[in-house]
């Protein structure tokens, strides 16, 4: 017989209502299940994680913080690679970081940890090796896919972990430190946040918040030669000044190196008596092969140097350069560009290759940073020692190209960039290869800026108000954020101009339609700072999902399923805002076709005080795959000992792992099947 038609994906779900119950809803005929949670042993000897703060061994064991991830198939056997492989697979994923109400990571401690420095050698161990990434072997089931927890591809990466500097960086004078002489290695990765993967099979990972990690004595602005020398304008650029506490205080952890390393001021008299330049050794994408522990984990510089989200590819065509869109995640920051110089080969997607291709496409092109202009049209600029105004910029004095990228912001500064409201993940529309960033809110997006931290809005990032809920008054940010989309000119991924307009405002359904809620989300649709953002190559769905402070009064994080449009499909809404002395400023919104309750609906929400990031499915879209991360994370410390007093138990009060009703709270990974064994969220057969 004749294969039926395919019929057009339209969303297989009904809505969920918004929230605040201490679990994970999803809607009625799916099911979610916890595999993944952290503390899992990895490698068939570790214990059952007792998670009572008595655990150790936690390079063995699953990381906290789990955020983005990606699915890598296998073939029946379990022997290679296969990137149809539904049944066995590969989950790839960060482990960004850890619930602390003080210093100390305070789960992971019996007592809740030492809050005060010096830390506890013991501590700092376990703390250290829960950040990182994970691979783990996922296999189908009697119910379901489960974690095989002595799969041999299983692994850990932690902020140990040998690393190689690939692209412009390695072996310049920025990335010499005690550890390498020669500035072609670091050790380890740390505050993973968003991902990508790669045409040929492998995985990237971005460093986000990876700054707060370190300290710097008071007096080291002096010891480097004041406030315009090189390395302290670069330092102050990046978030750490002089006599700026580390996050966790490891460097106090005793007297080892792996300690030492996390204070980063200058005491010596050579850059390899020291750590000076640790700094300029994190901020990029890595590239790790999650099927080959042998191959050395890279970090790409090419790519820029800056808190990065997600690295997603433009669309790939055979004979044309990849494009590699990525976002700086902090209030003003840039929305950036990598393009290959090297042509996409249709052989380099060989499922033998892998990580070596990335060598031939991530280690030398272009990397431009984005201008938006209020006409819906945009610029990609060059970060090249070539243009005059990085070349002669007076803030910083650039050495060369390696320099250029290691210090992308400044470079970005100097040309020009628009500042945005906090770029997260960004998404390639399968089919139409439009691109997607989410801007997740910026509290300093002001009608009238007040200082130089401030932004004033502007046409892509055009709200500011105090309060959604009581009206649009005042200027207090953008406080549910945005998904911004862009059309290369020519679909080109060369391009260096494009089309822009905003898919969805963030609201909350009621708020005022001419000003706040731009976008008209009803009940069924309404979120606020959008974060995590992923299309299905299967359906061709937009996943959205969010890590919200503004809106967690009335719903827990969520995550939502949208069919967009494209690029223009809407209309220009203008902003009148009027400012203390009674002038008006007007703003206009590029305002992309407002969904309906057949285009956008919520799909699921997350327990208690968690984010909901990170997410992949199998290649036949059965599957899908959702990170719950940090549930519970406020904590005092003083309540360790009294598990009433935690916002969550979850996993634990859905039967998951040692503890129940009273377990200390876990980042953990869900499963989401359909009951009826169909498409994920989808009804239909064809891609959109
Ligand atoms: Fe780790 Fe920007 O969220
Ligand atoms: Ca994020
Ligand atoms: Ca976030
Ligand atoms: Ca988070």
């Amino acid at each position: 017989a004749p294969a039926p038609a395919p019929t057009p994906i339209t969303l297989g779900f009904e809505a969920v209502p918004k929230s605040l119950a201490d679990t994970v809803v999803v809607p009625a005929g799916y099911t979610a299940k916890v595999i993944y949670a952290l503390g899992d042993p990895i490698d068939g000897a570790t214990p059952a994680y007792k998670n009572d703060g008595t655990d150790t061994d936690f390079d063995k064991r699953a990381g906290d913080h789990h955020d983005g991830m990606e699915y890598f198939g296998l073939n029946a056997a379990g022997t290679a690679r296969d990137p149809a492989g539904s049944e066995r697979g590969l989950i790839a994923m960060n482990h960004e970081a850890t619930s602390h109400s003080g210093l100390a990571s305070t789960y992971l401690h019996a007592d809740g940890g030492t809050d005060t420095l010096p830390r506890p050698a013991a501590e700092v161990d376990r703390e250290i090796a829960i950040h990182g990434l994970s691979v783990v072997e996922v296999r189908r089931g009697a119910s379901g896919h489960a974690v095989q927890a002595a799969s041999g591809f299983n692994r850990r990466v932690t902020p140990l972990t040998p690393v190689q500097i690939l692209g412009p960086a390695r072996g310049n004078a920025l990335m010499v430190t005690r550890y390498s002489a020669d500035g072609t290695q670091t050790r380890g990765t740390i505050n993973n946040c968003g991902t990508g993967s790669t045409p040929w099979g492998t995985f990237l990972t971005g460093e986000e918040n990876w700054a707060g990690y370190f300290t710097r004595a008071a007096a080291d602005d002096t010891a480097r030669g004041g406030a315009t020398a090189r390395s302290v304008v670069s330092l102050r650029r990046y978030g750490r000044n002089a006599g700026a506490a580390s996050r966790h205080g490891w460097e106090t952890g005793g007297a080892g190196d792996v300690y030492a390393r996390w204070n980063i001021s200058q005491t010596g008299a050579a850059d390899t008596d020291d750590y000076r330049n640790e700094l300029n050794t994190f901020g990029y994408i890595v590239e790790m092969d999650p099927y080959d522990k042998t191959q050395a984990i890279r970090k790409r510089t090419a790519l820029g140097r800056f808190a990065h989200e997600s690295a997603s590819f433009g669309k790939v065509s055979a004979g044309k350069p990849l494009a590699v869109y990525m976002g700086d995640d902090s209030r003003g920051e840039y929305i950036y560009k990598f393009v290959s110089s090297a042509n996409w080969s249709a052989a380099d997607a060989d499922p033998a290759n892998r990580i070596t291709t990335g060598d031939k496409y991530l280690d030398a092109g272009k990397l431009y940073v984005a201008r938006f202009n209020a006409d819906g049209t945009g610029n990609w600029i060059e970060l090249s020692i070539a243009n005059l105004d990085i070349a002669n910029y007076a803030t910083y004095d650039f050495a060369d190209q390696a320099d250029v990228v290691v210090n992308a912001r400044l470079a970005a500064d100097a040309v020009g960039a628009t500042k945005m409201d906090r770029p997260e993940w960004c998404a390639v529309h399968p089919v139409t290869g439009e691109v997607y960033y989410t801007l997740t809110n910026n509290s300093n997006r002001k009608l009238e800026p007040a200082s130089s931290s401030q932004m004033a809005v502007d046409a892509a990032n055009p709200r500011s108000y105090t309060d959604a809920k009581a009206g649009v008054t005042g200027s207090a940010g953008n406080v549910h954020g945005h998904i911004l989309r862009l059309r290369e000119n020519g679909s080109e991924t060369a391009a260096t101009a494009f089309t822009w307009d905003v898919y969805l405002f963030g609201a909350e359904a009621g708020a005022d339609l001419a000003k706040v809620n731009l976008s008209a989300l009803t009940a069924d649709q309404d979120f606020s700072a959008p974060d995590g953002l992923w299309f299905s190559p299967k359906t061709g769905l937009c996943f959205i999902q969010t890590d919200d402070g503004a809106y967690t009064d009335v719903t827990n994080c969520m995550m939502l399923v949208g069919i967009p449009g494209s690029v223009g499909d809407g209309e220009v809404v203008p902003l009148n805002y009027t400012k203390g002395d009674g002038s008006t400023v007007t703003v206009n919104a590029r305002v992309g076709a407002k969904p309906t309750a057949s285009t956008l609906r919520r799909f699921l929400v997350g327990p208690v005080d968690c984010e909901i990031t990170g997410i992949c499915e199998t290649p036949d879209g059965r599957a899908l795959f959702v990170n719950i991360q940090h549930p519970g994370e406020t904590i005092v410390k003083a309540d360790i000992g009294d598990p009433g007093k935690y916002v969550s138990h979850w996993p634990g009060n859905a039967g998951y792992g040692a503890g129940g009703a009273n377990a200390r709270p876990r980042s953990a990974t869900v499963v989401i099947t359909r009951n009826d064994g169909g498409l994920v969220a989808a009804d239909g057969t064809a891609v959109l």
